[in-house]
């Protein structure tokens, strides 16, 4: 059996978001002999790396970067600009006052400096800024701290400003739910507007956080054609597949079924990941990174998200790191 970065090294390369602990032992072996993109999954998000103002915390963005440059392995970078994980004091001043626009324009100047400036030549694609746009309501833009304090601008200059730091690498708008038409149009939209703007804007992330009932074929294809229409590229930035049903969640706004994973839901997600390749070899011309969020069942974001303490099975790796049936229909093709 190819493992994954043999199998698409025609096609793209493969990804896997990592924490410093995954970095030893049995995941460290999985992430050398499977992936060849890495993506730091918290340490490089402007909290961790920025819990004060005149205080950067590098080392575990450090160590994530070193450990993919010893084994040969690219780096994206995640994220510039995000209105989750962001400290208080990036918008506060030191009496406790919201900061004037000019201030955070110059904090997040700073910020996108310092970290990419740091990292330069070392990531090929970065997320600049991440979830600029709301799921629901007749806004184009989310209501964050940076929106309110800034205006719409904020986002071409978080791309002027990481353009300028790291000029070679390529730059991405990155968000989730993408496929749900509402959202997909508005994304567009400020996509189209900062093409026309000039601004350096290379390529759109899709999170692909998704599940064994969605995004249909069709779904999945319209957003990646729309946006490659306006001439940009597409990475999946954040794949995996729930085994828990998410538009039924969002609507039902209190998600409380936990279910065993049943060997039908290891059929259904492997028939899904089988579709969701197929269309991403389909579309290789534009698609130039698939990467996963997280390395195994052992351990995913989704045990606690959107439901505390409700294990969730979304990889093609089990809890003791084996290729499950949805890894055997992604590598053979
Ligand atoms: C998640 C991490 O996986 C978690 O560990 C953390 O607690 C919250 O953030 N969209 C994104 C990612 O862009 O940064 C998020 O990562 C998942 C949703």
């Amino acid at each position: 059996e190819p493992t994954l970065k043999e199998a698409y090294k025609n096609f793209f390369p493969i990804g896997v978001a990592v924490a410093p602990r995954n970095l030893t032992g049995p995941e460290a072996d999985l992430i050398i002999r499977q992936f060849n993109s890495i993506t730091p999954e918290n340490s490089m998000k402007m909290g961790p790396i920025h819990p004060e103002e005149n205080r950067y915390a590098w080392t575990d963005t450090d160590a994530i970067v070193a450990f993919a440059q010893k084994n040969g392995i690219k780096v994206r970078g995640h994220n510039l600009c995000w209105h989750n994980q962001t400290p208080r004091w990036f918008f506060t001043d030191a009496a406790g006052k919201q900061v004037t626009k000019d201030v955070l324009l110059k904090r997040l100047k700073d910020h996108i400096d310092a970290v990419a400036g740091r990292y330069k030549g070392k990531i090929y694609a970065w997320d600049v800024v991440n979830e600029a746009v709301p799921d629901t309501g007749n806004q184009l833009y989310r209501k964050s701290k940076f929106y309110e304090i800034i205006g719409e601008d904020y986002i071409e200059k978080a791309f002027e400003y990481a353009h300028a730091a790291d000029p070679v690498a390529q730059l991405y708008y990155n968000d989730y739910n993408t496929e749900n038409k509402v959202k997909r149009d508005r994304i567009y939209q400020l996509l189209k507007k900062l093409k026309a703007k000039g601004v350096p804007i290379h390529g759109v992330g899709l999170q692909g956080h998704w599940s064994i009932y969605e995004p249909t074929a069709p779904e999945l294809e319209e957003s990646i054609s729309r946006f490659a229409s306006l001439g940009l590229k597409i990475q999946i930035t954040e794949l995996d597949v729930s085994v828990y049903p998410k538009e039924h969640e969002r609507r039902e706004k209190k998600p409380t079924d936990k279910s065993e994973y049943t060997a039908d839901m290891n059929d259904r997600q492997a028939a899904h990941y089988k579709m969701l390749f197929d269309m991403f070899r389909k579309h290789k011309d534009v698609v130039t990174n698939v990467t996963f969020w997280n390395v195994s069942d052992k351990s995913t974001w989704l045990d606690n998200f959107p439901v505390p303490d409700r294990k969730d099975y979304p990889l093609l790796f089990d809890q003791n790191y084996q290729p499950k049936k949805a890894y055997y229909g992604v590598v053979r093709f």
